[in-house]
């Protein structure tokens, strides 16, 4: 009996810790969701939040009627250091002030990207824009030379050649009525990135219809679809109910074209890789794929052909994109502010002079005034609206304990507007970048390519880019806008694009 009895003590015993770890298993999510509801209680937030759901229910649909939506928040709670926002059962903070910015970008241990990236990995694996700790550093540091100022003033001459089909196709519409230019530009950008990225021409200007061409714009909007769209987030939920299927597609037209472009130029390099010439004897042009071919981490360990393929994929992903709609942005802010244009077309006939020759980087250099127009463009209309970290250690933040696990939201479109480093915020004055009224300004009050440690690595990239480009354009055309700026209604997506495209009026200067 006494065995008997023991037996079952032990059985029950056994079963109720049995019993106990499972809720505990199944409750700890439960139990760590409510315990941050309470931690973050403090944290001033958006009206509306519910358990599980978050403030998702107030979200807009529509992208534009969405981003409107943010910055009317950041504008009303801009005297606030932070702002808690639960989409879904996920807390966020959003920060749009320097100095809380500065906190979290400029801590090594919040490198690490939020849970929103994950819908990017996918399609860019988890190369530079979307790895963590150690595999991101690595990655940083055999990537870093790649984006020396030797190898990108090779580019040059691809940014230069692109830009003369650019002028080409403009000069149809000089003369016409009003037409929207964000294609054209676009095109052009997503052609130099293919061509300096890949080694690869696609001809986007000419062959827009490709398929490829319409899988990078489609998998963005796919993309910022499910990320605002919590119910979404399960894999099972997203293929049977949302739009897994057409996402499955495009992924294979991507991956594929990249796969075919890495073979291609892997059998290229290792026949031409002595002298650099190609086998017709004509000089070789080097892109970022050759040089990730070759590329060794500190181990002297080569990238294998999918680490290549995530790297090649994130290029292709953010160094198009971004430039495109930052120079759109940018020839609508000069085609409604006529006496900035006659500023920047002046500085470009000191350096030019009549000559349609093409950019080089002497001139890149003296285009100062240039710079400081592509500048203040890009603080009004970052190209990137905004982007997340993962706290992953508990901070404080003004007073305000943020628990680890949140994810920081930055706000560059609201920071940038901040009036105490920016007085009339939404005023289009280049001149703010001069480097007497940029002196003593706080270094995170404008931050279009991020900040820190996980900055963006192709800025100078880019800079130079829209240069060349903006220069040709602006050399041969007179721009004129037809768009007042409460027409435009920026679409927040992962890029910020104007929801109608740029519509614009050319004249072809007389030289
Ligand atoms: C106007 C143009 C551009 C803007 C405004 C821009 C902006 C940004 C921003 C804000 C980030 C940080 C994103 C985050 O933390 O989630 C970033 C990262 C990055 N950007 Fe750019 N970008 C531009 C052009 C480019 C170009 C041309 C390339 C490549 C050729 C590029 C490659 C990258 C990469 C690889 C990262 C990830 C860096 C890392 O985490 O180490 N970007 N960019």
């Amino acid at each position: 009996m006494a065995v008997v009895f023991g037996l079952s003590a032990l059985g029950i015993t056994a079963a109720t810790i049995f019993v106990v770890l499972l809720i505990f298993l199944i409750c700890q999510p439960i139990r760590e969701y409510i315990l941050k509801w309470i931690e973050m209680k403090p944290i001033p937030g958006l009206e509306g939040a519910y358990p599980i759901v978050g403030n998702a229910l107030n979200f807009k649909s529509n992208a534009a009627d969405f981003f409107c939506q943010v910055i009317e928040g950041t504008d009303k709670f801009r005297h606030l250091p932070l702002l808690k926002i639960w989409v879904g059962p996920m807390p966020f903070i959003a920060l749009y002030h320097a100095e809380t910015v500065e906190l979290v970008l400029n801590n090594p241990r919040h490198m690490d990207k939020s849970y929103s990236y994950r819908f990017l990995h996918p399609w860019l694996g988890t190369g530079l824009l979307t790895s963590t700790g150690e595999k991101w550093r690595r990655r940083r540091k055999m990537l870093t030379p790649t984006f020396h100022f030797s190898i990108l003033a090779e580019f040059l001459e691809v940014m230069n050649e692109q830009a003369e089909i650019l002028i080409k196709k403009l000069e149809k519409h000089a003369g016409q009525g009003p037409f929207d230019c964000f294609r054209f530009i676009t095109l052009c950008a997503l052609d130099i990135i293919c061509e300096t990225a890949m080694g690869k021409k696609i001809d986007a200007q000419h062959n827009s219809d490709s398929e490829y061409v319409q899988s990078v714009y489609k998998m963005s909007d796919i993309i910022t679809r499910r990320q605002r769209a919590p119910w979404f987030w399960p894999d099972f939920i997203y293929n049977l109910l949302g739009e897994g299927k057409e996402h499955t597609k495009r992924l294979k037209i991507l991956h594929s074209f990249t796969e075919s472009v890495i073979r291609e130029r892997t059998e290229h390099t290792d026949n031409t890789e002595s002298d650099g010439e190609s086998d017709r004897g004509t000089k070789k042009r080097r892109a970022f794929l050759d040089m990730l071919l070759r590329a060794t981490d500190e181990d002297g360990n080569y990238l294998s052909q999918s680490d290549i393929k995530e790297e090649v994929d994130t290029f292709m992903f953010e160094g198009h994109d971004t430039t495109a709609a930052s120079m759109n942005w940018a020839l609508h802010l000069l085609g409604s502010h006529q006496e900035i244009q006659r500023k920047v077309l002046q500085e470009l006939t000191e350096v030019f002079g009549a000559s349609q020759r093409t950019v080089n980087t002497d001139d890149l250099r003296k285009l100062r005034y240039l710079e400081c127009v592509i500048k203040e463009s890009l603080r009004l209309f970052p190209s990137v609206p905004l982007f997340a970290r993962n706290i992953c250690e508990e901070c404080q933040i003004n007073g305000f304990k943020v628990p680890k696990g949140v994810n920081a939201i930055i706000i560059p479109y609201a920071l940038h507007r901040d009036p105490r480093y920016f007085p009339d915020p939404e005023e289009f004055r280049p001149e703010r970048f001069l480097p007497e009224h940029s002196a003593g300004r706080h270094p995170y009050a404008f931050i279009p390519f991020s900040a820190g440690l996980r900055n963006c690595i192709g800025q100078r990239f880019a800079m130079m880019e829209e240069k060349v480009i903006l220069a040709w354009v602006l050399r041969n055309f007179h721009v004129e806008s037809f768009q007042k700026r409460e027409d435009l209604r920026p679409l927040g997506d992962l890029i910020l694009r104007p929801e109608q495209g740029i519509w614009i009026r050319l004249q072809k200067r007389v030289h």
